[in-house]
């Protein structure tokens, strides 16, 4: 008891004295800060590195509380304050990356700050228009396993012997592609995944990496980072129903497949009139719709479905459901 009101006191001692250091600094007209050391950047994973310093050991003492300013360069300018002195960065790196990082301090109302020190990663080497290009990915949830599908184009001038690898990372899971389809020369040209780690509700980001070897040239990977929200596809709406009485056209549906709830679904209704070749559509929140319509028409009905941005960011629109068609028993 006596010890830990001991050390209550002392350390309040101390760091009620830095205080009062740093504020009589602060009154000083020039302030000298170090710049950090021992700057490195380190892959530790799919488009993903860790930036890592030290504080400058010959700074002066009584200065405390400093923080750093770090600054992205390639491949996305980037800049951010971190009292830390390590931070993680998610980047695509196929065209190298660097970044820099500075020493700072805010001092009452006035601003010091130290040089720059810089590191970089170099960018992987490959002959120019040997990647693979026009990648694009879509996940989508079959039988309760989010699966994901990716294709992509063999790059202009890779040879005929070009053979390229898929990766995908989400989170702290890496997945090399079993199932590809091979285009005419048994080149890898897609991958698809029946199950994945991939959240279910199309939260984070997707990084995808695609590397290649072939005898005759380097060939270059490709990097690209998919927000989830963006390229997951909803189910289409299921148990689409239709019933008509009098001139009253009634349409009801079920939400899709889907980790959301009933409530986070938007629809659009396709109502096609057959005879008089003509459509309508309407957005709609609930799950079913009543119209007035001409009771001697047949018609094609069809609804498809998306997440709303009360449950998160807007993405893609499911498939229409199967087209169901009604007409009036007389
Ligand atoms: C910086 O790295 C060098 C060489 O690895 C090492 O000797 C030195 O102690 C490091 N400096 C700090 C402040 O950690
Ligand atoms: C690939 O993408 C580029 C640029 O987005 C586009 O111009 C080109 O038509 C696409 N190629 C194919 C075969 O889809
Ligand atoms: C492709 O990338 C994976 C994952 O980073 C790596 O293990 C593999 O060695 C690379 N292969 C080639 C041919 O570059």
């Amino acid at each position: 008891m006596y010890h830990q009101y001991i050390m209550v006191i002392i350390f309040l001692f101390l760091t009620g004295s830095a205080v009062v250091l740093q504020a009589n600094l602060c009154l000083e007209k020039e302030i000298l800060l170090l710049p950090p050391v021992n700057f490195t950047i380190m892959v530790t994973g799919l488009s993903k590195v860790l930036l890592r310093w030290k504080p400058n050991p010959n700074q002066d003492p009584r200065i405390n509380c400093v923080k750093y300013n770090v600054k992205i360069n390639t491949p996305n300018e980037d800049d951010y304050e971190t009292k830390k002195t390590q931070s993680t960065s998610v980047n695509v790196l196929h065209q190298g990356f660097s970044a820099s990082v500075q020493t700072i301090l805010h001092c009452g109302s006035r601003f010091f700050q130290s040089n720059w020190v810089s590191a970089e990663l170099q960018a992987p080497p490959g002959a120019p228009g040997t990647s693979a290009v026009n990648l694009t990915c879509v996940t989508k949830i079959i039988r309760d396993e989010v699966s994901l599908h990716c294709t992509w184009i063999v790059g202009r001038n890779a040879p005929k012997d070009t053979q390229y690898f898929f990766f995908y990372r989400f989170d702290r899971y890496t997945k090399e592609c079993q199932e590809y389809r091979k285009d005419s020369w048994n080149r890898n040209i897609a991958c698809w995944f029946p199950e994945t780690a991939i959240d279910g509700k199309g939260r984070g980001k997707l990084a995808v990496h695609i590397n290649g070897s072939s005898k005759q040239m380097v060939i270059k990977p490709l990097d690209q980072l998919f927000d989830l929200h963006a390229i997951d596809q909803v189910n289409p709406p299921m148990n689409v129903t239709a019933k008509m009485d009098g001139n009253h056209l009634f349409i009801q549906w079920e939400k899709p497949v889907s980790n959301f709830p009933r409530k986070c679904f938007d629809y659009e209704v396709d109502i096609y009139n057959i005879r008089r070749d003509y459509s309508q559509t309407q957005k709609i929140q609930g799950n079913s719709f009543d119209l007035i319509i001409d009771p001697t028409c047949k018609y094609s009905i069809k609804v498809r479905a998306t997440v709303h941005f009360d449950c998160r960011k807007n993405g893609l629109w499911s498939e229409w459901s199967q087209s169901i068609s009604v007409e009036a028993h007389i």
